[in-house]
């Protein structure tokens, strides 16, 4: 029985109906930039996160990228940053002219080592990106710790991470910035590229909407400052009022998912994530180490079961980091992670049958 690697549909066609309607008052109102469906949603997701302030940017990697220009992050500058994840938290780093600083992860959480963070410090450091990678929190109260004591930032990429929590409190309220994707295949996804920068700062707040507006011209030509064009559309805010109400219950079904496969991989060679039913894991991705990986995504492929490989380089390691100068060995933990990883379907929508039969073509696979 093939299965699909995500399913859209369960998550977005019941809601196409309401979503019409919303389009077509948007298209009454004539306001298709800005506006009051795109602060609403500023609102209420700042509010669901804990935060005063949302803003709206028309991407995860543009809600970092602006939080960094808004910190003042530049040229002579260092930023730590995993060197397991996605390439686009260090190529904003780059892109401002500051040094990218990879640091190892730890290999149960595929998440920033805070001690090697401490050990990275020097005093150019002016920031650190904490990813939730894969919807797992890091350790984040003892990563704000560290940042306090040297006086540095502390930007969340909750970018897998929407909903997830730590002791009750979600993630993108811990440091001075969290930054969100609602690309489609998150757990809060748009119909199109959309993020926001959550933040408690209302000077923050205030600088990234400037910056996301051109610099803001003050009505007289003038700019106060080089800025972008990186809004939220309000066709896609829209969307995400309406989605916004599932998106707890969305996160409980990947829970029941990812509880489902990791009692049937107990005893086999696949090693699961940490199972964590207090929501500090919603499992954005499903993903697993396993002996011979490239052989069992080939088998997968083979069986018409959906899969994906995040990441299969590490930072250090990507032509366009290569001017950093580090060297293969230089993260054994992030470098034997990209070797193993393999992502298993997870989303809503995915049946009970389904992930068994993902499961059973794995365990045969290994010969169990
Ligand atoms: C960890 C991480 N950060 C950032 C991004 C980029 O987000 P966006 O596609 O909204 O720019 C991604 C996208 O997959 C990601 O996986």
């Amino acid at each position: 029985m093939p299965v699909s690697f995500i399913n859209l549909h369960a998550v977005n066609d019941h809601f196409l109906e309401d979503y019409q309607e919303e389009i077509r008052k948007i298209f009454e109102s004539g306001q298709f930039v800005n506006g009051p469906t795109v602060q609403k949603f500023e609102e209420q997701f700042a509010r669901y996160v804990g935060c005063k302030f949302g803003v709206g940017t028309n991407s995860g990697t543009d809600a970092m990228l602006l939080s960094l220009n808004a910190l003042g992050i530049g040229p002579g500058d260092e930023v730590l940053c995993p060197a397991f994840t996605y390439g686009r938290c260090a190529d904003v780093v780059a892109r401002l002219g500051a040094t990218p600083v990879f640091v190892d992860v730890r290999p149960e959480s595929f998440c920033l080592d805070p001690d090697l963070a401490l050990a990275s410090m020097t005093s150019k450091t002016k920031a650190i990106i904490v990813v939730h990678l894969f919807g797992m929190a890091a350790e984040i109260d003892r990563l704000c710790q560290i940042a306090r004591t040297y006086s540095v930032y502390v930007l969340e990429d909750c970018r897998h991470a929407s909903g997830a929590r730590v002791g009750g409190r979600r993630l993108g309220s811990f440091g001075q910035a969290g930054c969100f994707s609602f690309y489609p295949t998150r757990s809060l996804g748009a119909v199109g590229d959309a993020g926001l920068v959550s933040t408690g700062d209302d000077k923050l707040s205030e600088q990234l909407r400037r910056l996301r507006e051109h610099g803001r011209a003050n009505g007289k030509g003038e700019h106060d400052v080089v800025g972008y064009n990186s809004r939220l559309d309000p066709i896609q805010a829209a969307l995400l009022l309406l989605k916004m109400q599932e998106l707890d219950e969305n996160n409980l079904e990947r829970v029941e998912n990812a509880r489902l496969y990791t009692s049937l991989f107990k005893g086999s060679p696949v090693v699961t994530p940490p199972f964590r039913e207090d929501l500090s894991h919603i499992y954005n991705m499903y993903t697993v180490l396993v002996p011979d990986r490239d052989k069992l995504a080939a088998h997968l492929t083979e069986k018409g079961i959906g899969h994906s490989v995040y990441y299969p380089t590490p930072l250090h390691l990507q032509p366009a980091f290569q001017y950093l100068g580090y060297k293969e060995g230089a993260f054994p933990v992030s470098e034997d992670l990209a070797r193993r990883v393999i992502s298993l379907p997870v989303a809503p929508g995915l049946k009970k049958k389904e992930v068994q039969e993902v499961a059973k073509t794995i365990l045969e696979f290994y010969g169990q």
